[in-house]
């Protein structure tokens, strides 16, 4: 039997949670007028045009056209169930709900999270409540990590014994193949034993504050430092950010996130206060880190350990943030330094000294270079201003890339114009071939879609558009349009009914917002069109506004003009086919002089018409 869930339970999670508070554990939003806008999490996109209406408690994109209620929602970004997206949403209500004929075993991902929660509890209290958990206790001490650091970080002991987490298999009630899954059970040769052994744990929460995975470290200098959980359906260190969960809320305040490299790191500058701190896993960071990060903030300051930061960005791994349009500085700290060093030897605001003294991407990129190449030869300055160069051309802002290339120009003494024939050179060359290719590819997808547009966009089909937003915008013109129009003008069946939509609501309830309208839209194409008409009409009568005209109306009448002209044209049309017609077959003359004298009159008409548009 499926999973069913009373529809009154589902009114009530809807009922008492805010869609505002769902959405923002994702993107950032702001608020603009009625609704709130940001980058679409489920396409990507350069300028926001994802919508959440908190009033209608419903989301759209008119970029891609998704749109729901906070289910959906939840089922597409978590790639949850219908049943599962509710369980989330009532636990985050606190909601009990009696999900009837729910199997057991049919748990998803959710056990494995429940895996990794009791061992996190059985970690810290091994390090808190035992005296085995003495030596652990006296190292983080060493570490100058408090005790509030110790709780906020949920950080853990690991027994010095093979089965502590395989014991307590059956009285959490999750099994041997389960723990195995989640990674805290190695099997071999069908002998299990526990991976984490003897070691300080700190799990590694996703941003919804759900432990799913483990980073353990060695409590001497025995090796490996640090040993991780393996890649598992609920862990995957390219898209896991260590601290996110902590620091996420001051991400969104500071509109920045400071990027290191180690667990200590964050967990030090927490303590310090500086808390918009995250680590990546000890990967190179990926597109997906940056995703994520975008979610929160719109520029991310990396602070490398001075020892691996030429390593790090000559991997090129950081031509992501170029590549995904995301601002990033770059701190260096004195050789021999990671934050964690100069966080506790100097305190916080030496260290916030050091940031403040960031380089900006290509300004690092530059100077990177210039250690790496011979400057004085020729071939070393030829090859340093390649690798800057192979950075450039994965700008995507076209305006962007241009003023890159001309401070590029300038801070390495070199003429524009030289650099710009470079680069093209560059983009002709097989080695830059793969991101031609990428960047080919972008351009015709976006082809295709502007393509597919300007099929639809006739003309009709944009007076019509420029109709309906109208309404919109200006609902006092709403009457005008039944009266003067009549809705059996549009000829777009989407945009009639829509029409038809909006006078009825606005004949209800006296008013119509553009998200009244949201749910109706099906088509993607359609919601992108629409947004585009409405802003422009928005920004024309904002132009005009210190002029007399009255820009609405003005545009009403130019339309109300276009659709009689056309349904004159069509009657003229009609009109000289009946005429040629009678002609044919010789009908009698009375017949033809009444044609001719409407003909006339519709003519001088359309005339007038012509005269005042
Ligand atoms: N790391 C890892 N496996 C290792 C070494 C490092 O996964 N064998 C990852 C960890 O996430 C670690 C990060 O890389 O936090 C940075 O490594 P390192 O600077 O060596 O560790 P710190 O976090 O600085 O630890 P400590 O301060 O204890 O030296
Ligand atoms: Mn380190």
């Amino acid at each position: 039997m499926a999973p069913f869930i009373a529809q009154e339970k589902i009114s009530e999670i809807q009922r008492s949670i805010n869609i505002i508070d769902i959405v923002s554990d994702y993107i950032a939003l702001k608020q603009a007028g009625k609704n709130h806008l940001g980058l679409c999490p489920f396409h990507h996109e350069k300028t926001p045009s994802f919508t959440v209406n908190e009033e209608k408690q419903i989301y759209k994109c008119f970029g891609c056209g998704e749109g729901g209620t906070i289910f959906n929602f939840l089922m597409k970004q978590e790639s949850l169930t219908f049943p599962e997206a509710v369980n989330v949403l009532a636990e985050k209500a606190n909601i009990r709900i009696d999900i009837i004929g729910k199997k057991e075993k049919h748990q998803g991902p959710n056990i494995l999270f429940k895996a990794n929660e009791h061992a996190t509890r059985l970690f810290v209290d091994m390090l808190l409540k035992t005296k085995e958990g003495k030596r652990p206790r006296d190292y983080i001490s060493s570490r100058s990590i408090n005790d509030n650091s110790i709780r906020k970080f949920k950080l853990g002991y690991s027994p010095n014994r093979w089965d502590s987490i395989l014991n307590l298999s059956k009285r959490w009630g999750i099994e041997t193949e389960l723990l195995e899954k989640a990674g805290l059970i190695i099997r071999k040769q069908d002998k299990c034993y526990d991976r984490f052994r003897n070691r300080l744990m700190f799990p590694i929460f996703d941003s919804q504050n759900r432990p799913v995975g483990f980073g353990a470290r060695a409590l001497d200098n025995s090796l490996p430092k640090y040993l991780n959980s393996p890649e598992t359906p609920i862990f995957s260190k390219s898209k896991t950010l260590y601290g996110i969960n902590l620091a996420k809320e001051p991400m969104r305040k500071n509109r920045k996130v400071l990027l290191m490299e180690g667990y200590t790191d964050v967990i030090i500058a927490h303590q310090h206060g500086i808390d918009w701190s995250i680590a990546v896993l000890g990967t190179a960071l990926t597109r997906e880190h940056v995703r994520m990060l975008k979610r929160y903030c719109d520029k991310a300051i990396l602070v490398f350990d001075a020892d691996t930061a030429g390593q790090k960005s000559s991997e090129k791994n950081l031509d992501v943030f170029i590549e995904e349009d995301f601002d990033v500085n770059i701190v260096l700290l004195p050789e021999g330094y990671d934050p964690y060093d100069y966080i506790v030897k100097n305190g916080k605001q030496k260290f916030l000294e050091q940031v403040e003294k960031a380089y900006d991407f290509f300004s690092f990129k530059t100077k990177l270079s210039e250690k790496k190449w011979d400057m004085s030869s020729i071939s070393g300055r030829t090859s340093a201003i390649d690798d800057i160069l192979s950075t450039v051309i994965k700008i995507p802002d076209i305006l962007k890339r241009d003023l890159t290339i001309k401070r590029v120009a300038e801070e390495m003494f070199i003429d524009e114009l030289l650099i710009r024939n470079r680069l093209n050179t560059l983009n002709g060359s097989t080695k830059f071939n793969g991101i031609k290719r990428r960047q080919t590819e972008a351009k015709q997808s976006q082809d295709q879609i502007a393509g597919k547009l300007n099929k639809t966009k006739s003309a009709d089909y944009q007076v019509e558009m420029s109709i309906l937003c109208l309404m919109i915008n200006r609902n006092d013109l709403i009457e005008k349009v039944e009266t003067e129009i009549g809705f059996d003008s549009f000829r777009n069946n989407e945009i009639l009914s829509i029409a038809k939509n909006i006078s009825e609501i606005y004949s209800n309830k006296g008013k119509v917002i553009l998200s009244d309208i949201f749910p109706m839209l099906d088509s993607p194409e359609m919601s992108r069109e629409m947004v585009d008409t409405i802003s422009k009409q928005e920004s024309l009568e904002g132009c005009l506004i210190s002029g007399n005209a009255d820009t609405g109306e003005k545009m009403l009448k130019e339309c109300i003009q276009y659709i009689r002209k056309k349904k004159n044209r069509k009657s003229q049309e009609q009109a000289k086919k009946k005429m040629s017609d009678l002609y044919r077959s010789q009908g009698n003359k009375q017949e033809v002089d009444q044609i001719l004298a409407g003909f006339h009159k519709k003519s001088i008409t359309f005339h007038s018409f012509k005269k005042s548009g």
